[in-house]
């Protein structure tokens, strides 16, 4: 059993934190916003997140998982302090560490001999030896406190299976007895663990998000090329996956990627390469692909309400970045909603878990808590996030609902031979 120190209790830390009690370990999570801690302390997950309630209550009951406001107060007790603090997307594309770079001066002064600090937030090539030199400027001693790379892998709404059951655990570390005490937190886990170098380490989280969005962009060409000669991209999909060196994953179609870290991440990979003198025109494309797709949604709703958005009302269902998940955070639904709202339509809206924060979020949108009534005297329905409860509706009532039957599917979710024989106009993405 070890004691660890987890600083930020966000999607990636809150489920560090709860995995690594129910391994056994003593944690001790720290955030600096206190409401958050006083809810996590009373057993109240602050997001939705599949097992997370469960291991939580685990965590708190046997008493060895503890939260606590601040990086200082929790990292002074650790043999590990896990580094889960956001590192979003500067205006030049970069990934912005300033919080990295704040935990690691506010830690460094109490740290114990022997603790590893690992970087767990997606950090650019470079940071773990950013991280030991400023906690070295910070008041602690470099021979006593070491730093290692172990990026995160989980996606959300599956975070705390991914963590359990994880297709690899990486650690990036100069030193490799440091890395043997790393992925000794890891030993019940059964998962091949890779020992590298602090910047292969920090490049293969960028180089394998960056590949899965690629798969996405490039599912996407495809799809967008199936419509226009009349192919189908899920038999396409279907046909490419069995090919064991393509695989089935990540061949969905949809509105374009999106969520807190394919955007940024990519983003940082690109100006990763412009720094290092790289053209990476191939990352340029994927990006590209991405903008492009979301416009493209916006120019097929448009198409099949008679070309004019003005004026006219239209009903979204699902407004998250994906299913299964109440994040917002760059999701292809609310660039959606921006542009129609830009463009003069009146939009209404209904999500499962997340509507009333969209609706702070993007001035001027409607937020109903109905799926039925937010087709009310639309011109058209836009499914825009593949919720599973949307294919289980009633379609009369929906049809009935609308000013004219019109669905926009977004996600290729509902069955269109079902809805045409409905009488609805349905479209989806690279099919007929
Ligand atoms: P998040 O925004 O959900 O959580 C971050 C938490 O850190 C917040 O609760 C915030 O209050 C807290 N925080 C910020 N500054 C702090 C400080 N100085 N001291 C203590 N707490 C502080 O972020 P996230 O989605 O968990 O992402 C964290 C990192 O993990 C990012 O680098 C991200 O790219 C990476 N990552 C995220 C995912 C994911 O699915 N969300 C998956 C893999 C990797
Ligand atoms: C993604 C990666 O899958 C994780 O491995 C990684 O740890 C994480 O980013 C991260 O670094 O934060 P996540 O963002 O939770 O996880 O969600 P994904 O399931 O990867 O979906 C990302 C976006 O791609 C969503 O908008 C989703 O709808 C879209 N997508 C995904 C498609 O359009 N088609 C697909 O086939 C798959």
């Amino acid at each position: 059993m070890s004691d660890v120190a987890v600083i930020g209790a966000g999607y990636v830390g809150l489920t560090t934190s709860v995995c690594l009690a129910h391994l056994g370990h003593r944690v001790l999570c720290a955030d600096i916003d206190e409401e958050r801690v006083a809810r996590l302390s009373k057993g109240e997950v602050p997001i939705l997140e599949d097992g997370l309630p469960e291991l939580l209550s685990e965590g708190l009951s046997s008493r060895r998982l503890t939260f606590v406001v601040g990086a200082r107060q929790a990292a002074a007790r650790a043999n590990f302090v896990f580094l889960c603090v956001p590192t979003p997307q500067a205006d030049d594309g970069s990934a912005d560490l300033s919080s990295v770079e704040a935990v690691a001066r506010e830690i460094a002064p109490v740290l114990r001999r022997g603790t590893v600090v690992i970087n767990k937030s997606t950090m650019p090539v470079g940071s773990t030896r950013l991280v030991q030199r400023i906690l070295g400027e910070s008041g602690a001693s470099i021979e006593e406190v070491r730093v290692a790379s172990n990026p995160e892998f989980l996606r959300e709404g599956t975070s705390v299976q991914d963590f359990l059951n994880p297709n690899r655990v990486v650690i990036g570390c100069d030193d490799p007895s440091v890395a043997v005490r790393v992925s000794e937190l890891y030993r019940s886990l059964d998962a091949p663990i890779l020992v590298t170098d602090p910047a292969s380490a920090e490049m293969i989280k960028y180089a394998s998000n960056a590949f899965l969005a690629t798969k996405i962009s490039f599912v996407n060409a495809i799809a967008n090329l199936c419509e226009a000669v009349d192919a189908d991209v899920r038999e396409v999909a279907l046909g490419m996956g069995y090919d064991q060196r393509i695989g089935f994953e990540f061949l969905h179609p949809g509105p374009g990627y999106g969520g807190s870290c394919f955007p940024k991440d990519t983003a940082a990979l690109r100006y990763t390469a412009r720094r290092a003198g790289y053209a990476f025109s191939l990352l340029d494309g994927v990006v590209e692909v991405n903008r492009r797709q979301h416009e493209r949604m916006v120019e097929k709703l448009t198409a099949l309400v008679g070309g004019e958005l003005r004026g006219r009302t239209l009903a979204l269902w699902g407004l998250t970045f994906k299913a299964n998940t109440d994040d917002l955070r760059d999701s292809p639904a609310l660039v959606i909603a921006r542009r129609l709202l830009d463009a003069g339509a009146h939009v209404r809206a209904y999500d499962p878990a997340a509507g009333e924060r969209a609706g702070a979020i993007v001035p001027g949108l409607e937020i109903v808590s109905d799926p039925y009534e937010v087709c009310i005297g639309a011109a058209a329905l836009s499914v825009l996030t593949e919720w599973d409860e949307f294919r289980w509706l009633d379609f009369d009532r929906v049809r009935d609902a609308l000013e004219a039957p019109v669905v926009l599917d977004t996600r290729n979710l509902l069955d269109p031979g079902a809805l045409r024989r409905l009488g609805f106009t349905y479209e989806g993405v690279g099919r007929s």
